[in-house]
């Protein structure tokens, strides 16, 4: 059976605020919690500028920060210019909250709007569509201060500045994601402590966090609904936690749908938890019983709230679990199958699995049933610039082939996928590896602020103009 992408599909590549944009402290913008995260320099266990907060210096490689990184602030018709090279036909950004609502006393920084203003301009007259995440992490510092997403008016805040934000950009701009990741601003970044902001918050806490993190997706896109100029198509970002069956064989597939449905851990490391209030209007029963009393008593209406109907379900999926059915194919519990010895990895030392994308998406969907689209997908190299000038990421190459392989294989055989964003566009602050990790198909010089397109966006530019069909061929 010969495989074709879907006509209408989407070819792009995604950033966020934070990761590219530098301009820490220009145009007005407020302190993100990054900022500070990044900034903080006092010893280890004393209490930081954020009142209250205990930040660990040493948190981020190197103590690299993002205060001027690819300073995409001010590069940015350079980059929309190197996006046309590339042939990119979308390109998903975020909007940084803190430069939009810098102080959290209701005043909205025209300066921030007019910079995202000037980019979707740029976008579109390069033919490049403008997808628009509104929240990749930055959370304002002044929001923090207030409590952060244990603060149930967090979704209140949250709606303002989506208001604003859809008012100045949605003549122009459709494409809407609410939240990125929140599995990992929620459970690494709260409570684990690897990121911001070091909380390690308990399980009750980190559950109510989430329950406002849920509110706050649902009023935004209320909001993108009651206020957009333009019709509107709305989504979010999760992350896609795919499991993928050992073998082919169905007892094991049915074994890695289970697993890749389940709430079986307390922590963030499913799907189900957060997506099925966002889609179904519940929480799942499986993490309703783990949980226990921990689990948030949702006020009446907030499951109405958080249940907004979505046009696409975003997935951010780089890698996968391989599970299997439990001994001896006897239905007993599904066990999990380490990766052999030697099996390829990417520089932060994840698996490389690429049927990811093809189970990922094909088991959310059969849950979920709403059109799925690729949010991220990308490779961390150790990449650099060869002697002649060249960047030979053959890996990234590889790496993306094989991927969108099978994400083409799965749309082949009827899961509504409707685009592709590779991340990243260009090399960024990896946050708490900093600037130790490159997953760019542009590379960036931060020394000089040179931008190198990779071989790897030469060779996305034929994905992109042949449809996908280039994939077939080999690679020279
Ligand atoms: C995702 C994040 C993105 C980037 C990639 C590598 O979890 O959304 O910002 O860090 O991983």
């Amino acid at each position: 059976m010969s495989h074709t992408f879907p006509a209408n599909f989407v070819w792009g590549a995604a950033t966020s605020s934070y990761q590219i944009e530098g301009a820490w402290n220009e145009g007005g913008k407020g302190p993100s919690v990054w900022d500070v995260f990044t900034h903080d320099a006092t010893p280890p266990g004393s209490v930081g500028n954020i009142p209250g907060q205990v930040f660990t210096p040493g948190n981020v490689y190197h103590n690299h920060t993002g205060d001027i990184g690819p300073d995409h602030y001010h590069h940015l018709d350079e980059d929309v210019a190197l996006m046309a090279q590339i042939g990119l036909k979308a390109y998903r950004f975020s909007v940084s909250w803190p430069r939009v609502v810098p102080a959290g006393d209701g005043d909205i920084n025209t300066a921030g709007l007019a910079f995202y203003d000037r980019l979707v301009d740029a976008l579109l007259a390069a033919n490049i569509v403008p997808w628009l995440t509104l929240f990749h992490w930055d959370l304002p510092l002044w929001a923090h201060q207030r409590g952060s997403w244990l603060n149930r008016d967090i979704a209140h805040w949250f709606a303002d500045y989506t208001a604003a934000v859809v008012d100045k950009l949605s003549d122009r701009v459709s494409h809407w994601m609410t939240l990125n990741e929140p599995h990992i601003f929620l459970g690494p970044g709260e409570h684990e402590g690897l990121q911001c902001s070091n909380a390690r918050k308990g399980h009750a806490e980190r559950l109510l966090a989430a329950h406002h993190a849920l509110l706050a997706h649902g009023r935004a896109a209320q909001t993108i609904r009651a206020r957009a100029k333009t019709p509107p198509a709305v989504g979010w970002a999760p992350i896609g936690r795919v499991k993928v069956p050992a073998s082919h064989a169905p007892a094991d597939i049915d074994a890695a749908r289970l697993m890749t449905h389940a709430v079986a851990t307390k922590d963030f490391w499913n799907n189900a938890w957060l997506a099925d209030p966002v889609v179904l209007g519940r929480y799942p029963e499986d993490g309703l019983r783990l949980y226990g009393s921990d689990a948030p008593c949702p006020l009446p209406g907030d499951m109405e709230t958080i249940a907004q109907p979505l046009d696409f379900y975003g997935l951010n999926i780089y890698d996968a679990e391989r599970w299997r059915a439990g001994p001896h194919g006897t239905g007993g519990r599904p066990e999990q199958v380490p990766f052999p010895p030697g099996h390829p990895q990417n520089a932060l030392r994840w698996f490389i699995e690429p049927e990811a994308l093809y189970w990922g998406p094909k088991f959310l969907y059969e849950r979920y049933k709403v059109p799925m689209v690729i949010t991220e997908n990308g490779l961390a190299g150790l990449d650099w610039v060869d002697l002649d000038g060249r960047v030979r990421d053959y890996q990234r190459i590889d790496y993306t082939r094989r991927y969108l392989r099978e994400l083409r294989r799965a749309a082949s055989e009827g899961t509504d996928i409707r685009g592709y964003f590779h991340w990243s566009l260009m090399d960024n602050f990896e946050w708490q590896h900093g600037y130790s990790q490159r997953f760019g198909l542009i590379h960036v010089d931060y020394a000089t602020l040179r931008r190198t397109l990779k071989d790897s966006a030469r060779w996305y530019r034929t994905v992109i103009d042949t449809h996908g069909a280039s994939l077939d061929q080999p690679v020279t």
